[in-house]
């Protein structure tokens, strides 16, 4: 099997089995992240906890690698303070636009898409809503 499989594996499954897609209402902050040119729209809420983000969870309507993005995302931030979760964010958003290095390996299956300058919106919508709900609770 070779990556590209593996990754492409691994993003279907986010996408069928997302991980901490529920309801917000006792999220501290929500962000809405909307891609004006498909229609897809989620929502990012986040719960702090002493700083750490204890919950990190979305709901909305997405193409596949926009909800495997987001699913992928909660995992990899959930227990991070703040901080380091807005570094996360910078790191996914300097990655797809063409610069340094995947910020951590749980998000390495994104490679399979990162050469589609269309998907780079579809990956980055879930952490710039992240980032949003962060700066809010800043
Ligand atoms: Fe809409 Fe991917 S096609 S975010």
């Amino acid at each position: 099997m070779t990556d590209k499989s593996i990754y492409k594996d691994v993003l279907m499954d986010h996408y069928r089995n997302p991980r901490n897609k529920s309801d917000l209402s006792d999220a501290d902050a929500v962000h809405r992240g909307t891609n004006p040119r498909c229609g897809d729209d989620l929502e990012v809420g986040i719960n702090l906890d002493n700083k750490m983000l204890s919950k990190v969870r979305f709901r909305g309507r997405g193409c596949s690698i926009c909800l495997a993005s987001a699913s992928m995302m909660t995992e990899t931030v959930i227990g991070k303070n703040k901080v380091e979760a807005h570094q996360l964010a910078e790191g996914m958003k300097s990655w797809f636009g063409g610069q340094g290095e995947c910020p951590v390996d749980a998000l390495k299956a994104l490679e399979a898409v990162r050469g589609h300058s269309a998907r780079k919106r579809c990956v980055l919508l879930a952490w710039e809503a992240l980032d949003d709900a962060l700066r809010a609770e800043y």
